[in-house]
């Protein structure tokens, strides 16, 4: 279903890893919409070459940037407006990782160098990107920010681990930029709180499973897949939605205002 919604806006959208990838998606849909766009990731991901069969279908340039390095963000925004013949109306923050889920270090025996790293990749990135688009002048006005973030920023999901703290700061940061951002340059900045989605950053999480079937119990319309997702950014990266910013939208089927469904109930009924 494609309503032109993007139709000559320029993008740049991170973290497509693999089709699971919700950026993925967002770029498949951003395509169907009309838009052109650059994809980035991490030099490490793009060497598993899975980002070229997506370039490829979408007729996208792929630029290498990894989220920690300010230099590699300044080059990627000055080569995407060299690419795509202008400044950019969008950008997807789709960047997450975290070395302390990854190596199974529990919340309360962090390795703090790790923590340091999953703060630089998975939140400061995106003080990073907007200011490096910020500098540039590289946003078109009413341009639109959108980083995904999880519930766990605002409640305990104790595997969720330091993760959880990322997020709180990804979502400040998107508070804090986005004010400046709309006063300076009418951009928005925008995160989605999207539900646990099976993807690869998704189920290093412990116990992800359960807890994606329990979500989808306790969402009175069941958890909102990849897709879903996607749809949603593309209403954020179009000109639908230009008077919402530094907003953390719920993207949850309900989830994040459900105290209890019956569907969960019933599974303590004795
Ligand atoms: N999957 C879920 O359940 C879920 C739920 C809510 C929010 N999110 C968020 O959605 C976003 C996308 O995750 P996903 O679930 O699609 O998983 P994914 O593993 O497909 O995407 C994560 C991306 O981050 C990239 N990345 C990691 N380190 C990087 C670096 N240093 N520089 C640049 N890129 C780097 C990876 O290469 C990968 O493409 C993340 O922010 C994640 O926290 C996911």
């Amino acid at each position: 279903m494609a309503n032109d919604l993007l139709k000559g806006k320029r993008g740049i959208i991170f973290g497509a890893l693999n089709d699971m990838s919700i950026a993925w998606k967002v770029a498949e849909r951003a395509h169907e919409e009309g838009a052109q766009f650059v994809l980035s990731n991490a030099p490490v991901a793009l060497r598993l070459g899975e980002i070229n069969v997506l370039a490829e279908k979408c007729g996208a340039e792929v630029i290498g940037a990894d989220a920690t390095s300010s230099e590699d963000l300044d080059a990627l925004v000055e080569k995407s407006m060299d690419q795509l013949g202008g400044k950019i109306d969008f950008v997807l923050h789709s960047i997450g990782m975290s070395p302390n889920v990854r190596k199974g270090k529990h919340y309360t025996d962090v390795n703090y160098d790790w923590y340091h790293k999953t703060m630089d990749i998975s939140a400061i990135s995106l003080h990073r990107t907007i200011r490096a688009l910020l500098e540039k002048d590289a946003m078109s006005e009413w341009g639109s920010i959108v980083a995904l973030t999880y519930i766990a920023a605002q409640r305990v999901f104790p595997d969720y681990n330091d993760m959880a703290d990322a997020k709180s700061l990804l979502e400040s940061i998107t508070r804090s930029f986005g004010y400046h951002m709309g006063e300076r340059k009418k951009v928005r900045v925008n995160t989605i709180s999207q539900s646990p989605t099976m993807t690869t950053a998704g189920s290093g999480v412990k116990g992800f499973d359960e807890f994606v079937s329990y979500a989808d119990a306790m969402s009175p319309l069941g958890n909102a897949n990849a897709l879903a997702c996607a749809d949603y950014c593309i209403s954020m990266f179009s000109d639908l939605t230009r008077y919402v910013t530094m907003q953390n939208l719920f993207h949850d089927g309900g989830f994040s205002n459900t105290g209890v469904s019956m569907k969960v109930i019933e599974k303590f009924a004795k």
